[in-house]
């Protein structure tokens, strides 16, 4: 007989199994698990949100991944790349308006001038803010020798998602070339972890072949890696991607969202103290999204600074918000949006994971 989800909500660790049987339980039954997740973020990270001034860099991608509009196979898209004026210009607005950090992303390239050109950015923002703009890179797998130049330049957190924590599955949703290698993501965030960046890493949930198992899996993954930040959303069908084929077979949309809804909730109970961002793709599908997001533990948050002349070309999914809007109406956005999920934001305050805090002062004792 399963336990029924009080009984699980009690424990202090969660097998498979539990994780399974909360990730199938009921709407009704869930309330209980959001319940849960709401009163571990007030005690455990607070009622604070930080801002994360979000730099969509470049949509120049060298890998193919099936699921991603911007893939290198994609000619839809202008190709496109900040100059380093318009990077600099983000990183004084995101300073003077206080949010204390920002995420440099772009599709991967590991060619010396794009690795040059970031370590030279992150010099200048590192000048500019005298040190007090925290950075965090989303640029994908790079050498350790490229995790450890970049690191030294300025930056501090690194994101490197998963996508999925199953290998096979990872087969089914990434070319099968020595470009698209589960060990070798592996592997770069193990690297990262070595180097001393805050690690962050996340998945993508209602992808096709994927099944509840698999999502238990992904937990567990976080779990066992000892994250330090987490960001996942809703997997959303692109038109000009190989995956679109499979379209009829995934999750109605509100289900997607429900279920990703629950995977911040279960991983708030999980890691009581790691970041977990409220992702532009929860709002994609629920126009409240990211507020649901954050009242069940979500505690961070991205406002777009990309310009707003490339935002319809860095387009991964469909339907992503904030095309036409310019970074001070998705701050006030946000101002609101998380006054209504009963948050304030951590204007002037990096916001670093208290895990790796926690994590890296226990190694001093
Ligand atoms: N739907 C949702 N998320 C996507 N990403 C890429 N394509 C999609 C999609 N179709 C996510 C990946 C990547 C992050 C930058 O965007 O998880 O790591
Ligand atoms: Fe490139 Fe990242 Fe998109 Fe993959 S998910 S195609 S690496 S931008
Ligand atoms: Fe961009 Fe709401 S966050 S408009």
């Amino acid at each position: 007989m399963t336990e029924n989800i009080k009984e699980i909500l009690n424990k202090d660790f969660f097998s498979k199994e539990d994780l399974i049987t909360l990730l199938s339980c009921e709407d009704g039954e869930s309330r209980k698990i959001f319940e849960l997740a709401a009163a571990t973020k007030k005690k455990y990270v607070g009622k604070k949100v930080y801002f994360r001034g979000l730099i969509e860099y470049s949509n120049y991608c060298s890998k193919n991944c099936l699921y991603c509009g911007i893939r290198a196979g994609n000619s839809r898209y202008v190709r496109y790349q900040m100059t380093d004026e318009e990077v600099l210009e983000a990183a004084i607005y995101a300073y003077q308006n206080r949010f204390a950090s920002i995420v440099i992303q772009s599709g991967e390239r590991n060619d010396k001038k794009f690795i040059s050109e970031i370590e030279r950015l992150l010099i200048e923002i590192h000048q500019l803010s005298d040190g007090k703009l925290h950075i965090t890179l989303s640029l994908g797998e790079q050498s350790e020798d490229t995790y450890r130049r970049w690191i030294a330049a300025g930056a501090q957190r690194y994101l490197l998602r998963i996508e999925v924590s199953d290998p096979e599955l990872y087969t089914k949703l990434h070319p099968n070339d020595r470009h698209h290698n589960y060990y070798d993501r592996l592997e770069a965030l193990k690297t990262l972890r070595k180097i001393g960046y805050q690690v962050g890493t996340g998945v993508m949930i209602g992808l096709p072949f994927q099944t509840i198992d698999n999502l238990a899996d992904d937990l567990i993954f976080f779990r066992d890696f000892d994250v330090d930040m987490v960001g996942m959303g809703p997997y959303i069908e692109h038109e000009d991607t190989p995956l679109f084929q499979y379209k009829d077979t995934l999750l109605p949309l509100n289900e997607r969202f429900r279920l990703s809804l629950k995977m911040v909730a279960i991983l708030r109970i999980m890691m009581k103290d790691i970041n977990i961002a409220a992702t532009t793709a929860m709002q994609t599908i629920d126009p409240q999204g990211r507020e649901k997001a954050m009242m069940v533990g979500a505690n961070v948050i991205m406002p777009n600074l990309t310009p707003v002349k490339y935002r319809q070309n860095y387009l991964l999914y469909e339907n992503k918000p904030c095309l036409d809007e310019e970074a001070e109406e998705c701050k006030s956005c946000l101002e609101v949006r998380i006054a209504m999920a009963g948050d304030e934001i951590g204007y002037g305050e990096w916001g670093d994971s208290r895990h790796f805090e926690n994590r890296n002062e226990g190694k001093g004792e």
